[in-house]
């Protein structure tokens, strides 16, 4: 079966048309509807897609772990790889499991997974917007990929089909993240492996005012330091794993 094949086998409501023109197999058409946020417009712009992966990332995320103390992009994604269950780059064993990364913006976290899967993998990357994913089709060359833009919020794919599930940098831009967070619950096998970095709502007052007040210009959501792995165990994860740093937290558990 080739993996596009692969992929509509995962969705609930197969397309009638799945034809991809842009590389990418678009559930979501023509949105009319402006940006809800600053953050979610920057998103959907042509220009952040093109400095995301070498600039905006590094430089905003680093700094957010801690940097230099916290996780660069290469720990951050061994870490990915390791709590999901799979391979180092260099393994000689990788698992051939059926990944999804959501909110994947420019493929960055996608293409690291996919170096953890084994050839009969497949990796699922999941975005809103058309210039993320414009992007990340062309910057990918690995043949384990297949792209979808769809709503991270109601995701299009079947109960149980992936055996990891991934998202980074985007809880705290969804509208209703705690019904994402179901929803990638719901599309998660028995056993398998859930992993979120998101932001962290620093303990110091002054910070944390500060923090919030960018947050609400910006439409980004602070998370406390025992929401998300609350919210992970009363939908009935268990084994959670979870890091603080000064302004992000990853939070891993098995459903
Ligand atoms: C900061 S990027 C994160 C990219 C990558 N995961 C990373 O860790 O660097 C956030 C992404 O979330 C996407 N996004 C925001 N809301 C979404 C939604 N409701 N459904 C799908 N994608 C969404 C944006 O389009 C953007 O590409």
């Amino acid at each position: 079966m080739t993996r596009p094949d692969r992929l509509t086998g995962l969705l609930r409501r197969p397309p009638r048309d799945a034809d991809r023109p842009s590389g990418y197999l678009d559930l979501l058409g023509p949105t009319a509807e402006p940006a809800p946020t600053l953050a979610q417009h920057a998103m959907r712009s042509t220009l952040l897609p093109q400095i995301y992966e070498r600039v905006w990332r590094p430089v905003g995320f680093n700094l957010a772990k801690g940097w230099p103390f916290g996780p660069d992009t290469a720990a951050e994604q061994a870490l990915a790889r390791e709590w999901l269950g799979l391979a180092a780059p260099g393994d000689a064993d990788k698992p051939a499991a059926t990944v999804l990364d959501v909110a994947c913006g420019p493929g960055n976290v996608t293409r690291a997974l996919a170096a953890g899967v084994s050839d009969d993998g497949l990796v699922v990357g999941l975005d809103a917007s058309a210039t993320m994913l414009a992007r990340a089709v062309a910057d990918t060359a690995e043949p384990t990929v297949e792209y979808v833009r769809g709503d991270a919020v109601d995701l299009p794919f079947r109960d149980g089909v992936f055996d990891a599930v991934c998202c980074f940098g985007a809880l705290y831009l969804f509208d209703d993240p705690w019904a994402a967070v179901d929803s990638m619950a719901r599309v998660l096998r028995p056993g398998g492996q859930l992993m979120i970095l998101t932001t962290r709502r620093p303990r110091l007052p002054v910070s944390r005012l500060a923090t919030e007040a960018f947050g609400r210009v910006a439409g980004v959501t602070m998370f406390g330091d025992r929401e998300v792995t609350a919210a992970l165990r009363d939908r009935g994860f268990t084994r959670v794993r979870h890091r603080r740093f000064p302004l992000m937290q990853v939070t891993a558990a098995q459903r």
